[in-house]
């Protein structure tokens, strides 16, 4: 090192052949970059605020023979070495993580650069964004790089839709740390030098920039990361109902007919989707006239009926020059579309060739936005944006040699961006573009936003589902680490087909997918066209049964779900949690991928396997409480529960916890949550707590303080309601079951109104 200075609120350090900059943002994130010419302008796609949109935050410089450190009073030191550009932090005295020897920065002759990390063998690395495999990703390589993966196939398919260039590290101890890797170009994490204990980020373009946010808790990482790079805005309350959605659902009659089976057969549900099939010639922003002829009709009439329409938006453009199709007469007019040469770049979708928009430039932002007012007058109260990675095949999609391609490389876009730089921000630009139209062309509605593809920060413009997976028992079993990684990731909203999209679902993987899925954030049946259909009711009564109960189940808990939804908005909580989200440092759980959290009081242990009837299941340290049978378990151990489809979900509930239910209605919002019933489940000290959030479920109005929280306490047989929000929770009869480890439960019906007690 040469020197070192203060440059604003960032220190500059100086060394041979690279300026490190080491920048505090709050006490407890910092960021570092490295570069051996000029630090890169910020870029408007950052997923991250501007280091001046921070408050100050005071830090000493202290310079000693070994290096220099750079220490916040809140405790966060970045120590950089006296030789080599190597970093090491600290929090609160102790190391959380260090480049060690031969680690730091690095340029290398084609092109990339590298970071290398020192990977503690006893660490887990979490996150990720959208994986396959498993929970823990030591021993792997994982590129970030949106990609549309058409059928994909279990562990080692790397990657996937979401490039999120983000992990959580949680040592022996539980301590927990965080590093975003701030760069947009294609990244590489490579955990695979397990043995010389190296983790190394590599970045195809752009610059060395990384943020290590500290614990100690993995709750506390999490929320430093969404602190970071945003949070989602609340969705509609009905967006937890169940979804029922297939591509080639081809007719506003077939739409009917699935509408009507869903209550006829008493399956409770919220959302139904018109895939590309609505679309005429398979071109976006279309209606097809004769199989779809009134829209607005058909979208009020199932209103009526408690279901809201969500509609398919692909990116690409069907390229039509013949005229006739204003989207692309448009968007060619005005030079939106990406280019190739002296011509448009086209490639093929669903309808044939077709051009793309330039998500990089605002104006195209806001064309494209303009166009889901074609969805919206009609009454559609969903989006889903597709195919946005973006996706494209070279020959027609039906060609037996059709192959998924890429924009090239050196695809010009706005502001003077390759595609290299932007590809992993295409989908994230497209769906800020919706979500500005969305709040612009409705300013108090809630709308459903949904999106294949996306990158850090996603969970600000739309709910993710997890693309094409297949109707198989490993991606059953895969849909848990997927959404538990996504979820750590900063996306709590997000579900994975159930049923599974590609392939054939048999009676007794759907009733399992049913029981898992019920329990996603995000809850949407999907199938493919062409494939054995998996609605509930395909499969006889006893598949139905099984579907229905767990449905049943999951709108049963929807004011606990609602609450989950409000916590992730509030500070970006994942819904569905590994266990070592809360139990960082019981050594048994942490690596447990097929069981999870449902927010902190309930714990879901699903069959992901044929044939099977009962299961091991891990319970962390506490009481716990199978809610199907009422038996109580003393945790830290494991126990052997039932588990045959008709037993139902293996559900436990958390002794300290109160979790609050409701009515079970054919839609989300159809009847008021009266009963309030709450299910109070005391710990070893006889204590439970719980808290209850609710709005209007639909408006904005919540944004504007018209929102209730009510906290739940329990102790010495008391349970205490207090608001703790702006409004008080209003007046109506709550149901108190109070779990007794001894006896039966006690049920008291009380009239609740803002704050109570009862003794129970
Ligand atoms: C893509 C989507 C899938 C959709 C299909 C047709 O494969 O991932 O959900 O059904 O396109 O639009």
């Amino acid at each position: 090192m040469r020197r070192w200075w203060r440059a604003g609120r960032s220190v500059l350090l100086e060394y041979e052949d690279a300026t490190l900059s080491v920048t505090h943002l709050t006490d407890a994130i910092a960021r570092v970059r490295a570069t051996p010419a000029d630090f890169l302008p910020r870029r408007p796609w950052s997923a991250t605020p501007p280091d001046d949109a921070f408050p100050p935050v005071e830090v000493a410089v202290e310079a000693t023979g070994d290096g220099v450190t750079v220490r916040s009073g809140g405790g966060l030191a970045v120590h950089a070495a006296a030789t080599g550009a190597r970093v090491a932090v600290l929090h609160r005295g102790q190391t959380i993580m260090m480049d060690g020897d031969g680690g730091g920065p690095a340029w290398h002759a084609d092109g990339r650069a590298t970071w290398t990390h020192r990977m503690p063998p006893d660490e887990n690395y979490l996150g990720f964004g959208e994986r396959t495999g498993l929970l823990d990703k030591r021993g792997q390589r994982l590129a970030c790089w949106c990609t549309d993966r058409y059928e994909y196939q279990g562990a080692g398919v790397d990657p996937l839709y979401q490039a999120i260039p983000f992990y959580l590290a949680v040592d022996a101890a539980g301590r927990s740390h965080g590093v975003y890797l701030h760069n947009t170009y294609r990244s590489v994490f490579d955990l695979t030098a397990q043995r010389e204990q190296r983790l190394v980020m590599a970045v195809d373009g752009g610059e060395l920039d990384w943020y290590v946010m500290a614990g100690p808790t993995p709750a506390e990482v999490v929320t430093r990361f969404t602190h970071l790079t945003g949070r989602m805005p609340l969705p509609p309350r009905w967006a937890l109902g169940y979804q029922q959605a297939r591509w080639g659902y081809d007719s506003a009659e077939r739409i009917r007919a699935v509408a009507a089976d869903l209550r006829r057969h008493d399956i409770p549900a919220d959302v139904l989707y018109l895939d590309i099939d609505h679309q005429d010639g398979l071109r976006t922003f279309t209606w097809d006239p004769e199989a779809f002829p009134d829209p607005a009709g058909l979208a009020a009439d199932l209103a009526a009926d408690g279901f809201k329409l969500a509609a398919v938006v692909d990116v690409g453009v069907s390229h039509q020059p013949e005229g006739g199709y204003d989207v692309f007469d448009e968007g060619h007019r005005k030079g939106y579309f990406l280019t190739e040469g002296d011509g448009l770049l086209l490639r093929h979708v669903w309808p044939g060739l077709c051009a793309f928009p330039d998500f990089a430039s605002p104006a195209v932002r806001q064309w494209w936005g303009r166009w889901y007012a074609s969805l919206l007058d009609r009454g559609v109260r969903g989006v889903v944006n597709d195919m946005n990675e973006p996706a494209m095949h070279d020959l027609p999609m039906d060609h037996p040699d059709s192959a998924r391609v890429e924009p090239p490389l050196d695809t010009p876009h706005d502001l003077d961006a390759d595609h290299a730089e932007v590809h992993n921000v295409y989908a994230l630009l497209e769906n800020a573009a919706t979500d500005a139209a969305l709040r612009d062309l409705r300013p108090d509605e809630r709308v459903l936003r949904l999106s294949r593809a996306g990158g850090t920060g996603i969970q600000r413009y739309a709910a993710v589902w997890t693309g094409d997976n297949g109707s198989y028992w490993e991606h059953l079993e895969m849909s848990l680490p997927q959404l538990m990684n996504l979820g750590l990731s900063g996306v709590a909203f997000a579900g994975a087909d159930i049923g599974g999209f590609f392939g054939d679902c048999g009676p007794e993987l759907l009733a399992r997918w049913f029981q898992l899925g019920c329990c996603y954030p995000l809850a949407r049946n999907h199938c493919a066209r062409g494939r054995a259909a998996q609605e509930p009711w395909v499969w006889g009564a006893e598949t139905l049964d099984a579907c229905r109960a767990a449905v049943r189940l999951r709108y049963r808990l929807l004011p606990y779900l609602y609450t989950l939804l409000a916590d992730a908005a509030e500070t970006g909580s994942p819904v569905l949690r590994p266990l070592l989200y809360h139990y960082p440092a019981d050594r048994r759980g942490r690596q447990l991928a097929d069981q999870a959290l449902l927010g902190r009081d309930l714990l879901i242990a699903p069959v992901l396997r044929p044939g099977v009837t009962a299961r091991a299941v891990y319970l962390p340290a506490g009481r716990w409480y199978d809610t199907r049978t009422g038996a109580v378990h003393d945790g830290g151990r494991h126990v052997l529960v039932d588990a045959a489809i008709g037993d139902g979900l293996p559900l436990f509930a958390r002794g300290g916890g109160v979790v609050p239910s409701g009515p079970v209605g054919r839609y989300a919002d159809e009847l008021p949550l009266n009963p309030l019933t709450l299910d109070v489940y005391p710990d070893r000290d006889g204590e439970a707590e719980g808290e209850l959030y609710e709005d209007d479920g639909a408006s904005m109005a919540h944004t504007r303080g018209v929102r209730a929280r009510t906290r739940y306490s329990y102790r010495d047989g008391v349970l205490t309601a207090r608001p703790v929000g702006l409004l008080d929770a209003p007046a109506r009869l709550v149901v108190v079951r109070v779990h007794h480890p001894t006896g039966p439960e006690l049920t008291r019906l009380i009239d609740g109104g803002k704050s109570w007690t009862v003794r129970a």
